[in-house]
């Protein structure tokens, strides 16, 4: 299973914080997955490390250069290379499922307008996009694709039951959850949940699987 990344960014500290909290901060510590970030600045041109151009045909922002990318991707060998786009194939269940079938990855955030297309020609394995709006960067996008990923490793999830249930398992949306109080402003948790009927909680749930 895909549990090697390599993320290729400008800003590798948004990925500190993010590391250090809840089920990834405990599977890293568990060595359930390798993570290494490479900043793209180390491999930036000339004195002031630049890493963005203004684009040929003019038109707003930067774009960010071919060379110091190719430089950062070429020093970080994976299985293989993920460049998160607006415009790529748009992230499912399937698309995790098949990237699981390889071991290491190099995850690679663009920022500005972009990358430079002849990126996506020379090393360009997968082009994903989290779905049909824009953010800034790719950092939220790689976040969010590498949740996806990593939640499946095996003792990643303190209960591997909640894959079980779990949203877009078997082509359905999970069942509704609850938790105490009872009620709360009039508002009842299904009788049926209090029962303590663990063969009749179980058809509940499968019968309020929610269709996609
Ligand atoms: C401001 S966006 C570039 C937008 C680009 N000019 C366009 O209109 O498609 C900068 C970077 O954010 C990332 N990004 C933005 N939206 C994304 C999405 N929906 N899925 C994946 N990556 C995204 C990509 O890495 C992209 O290169």
């Amino acid at each position: 299973m895909l549990s090697n990344f390599n993320i290729i960014t400008l800003f590798p500290e948004i990925f500190k914080n993010w590391l250090d909290i809840g089920i990834l901060s405990s599977g890293f510590e568990k060595n359930l997955f390798e993570l290494t970030t490479t900043n793209l600045r180390d491999f930036g041109i000339g004195n002031y490390k630049q890493v963005d151009d203004a684009p040929y045909g003019g038109g707003p922002g930067m774009v960010l250069m071919i060379e110091p990318m190719d430089n950062a991707i070429s020093q970080s060998k994976k299985d293989v290379n993920i460049f998160l786009t607006p415009d790529g194939q748009e992230l499912n269940e399937d698309l995790i499922e098949e990237l699981h079938t390889y071991k290491s990855a190099n995850i690679i955030c663009g920022r500005y307008e972009g990358f430079d297309q002849r990126i996506l020609e020379l090393h360009s394995d997968y082009e994903i996009s989290i779905g049909k709006t824009v953010v800034s960067g790719g950092e939220v996008p790689a976040m969010f694709l590498m949740e996806a990923l990593l939640r499946k490793l095996p003792g990643i999830l303190g209960n591997s039951e909640s894959l079980k249930y779990e949203s877009f398992v078997n082509d359905k949306y999970d069942h509704p959850t609850y938790t105490r109080p009872e009620v709360y402003k009039g508002f009842k948790v299904p009788d049926v949940l209090l029962s303590g009927d663990h063969k009749k909680i179980d058809e509940w749930k499968k019968n309020n699987l929610k269709d996609i």
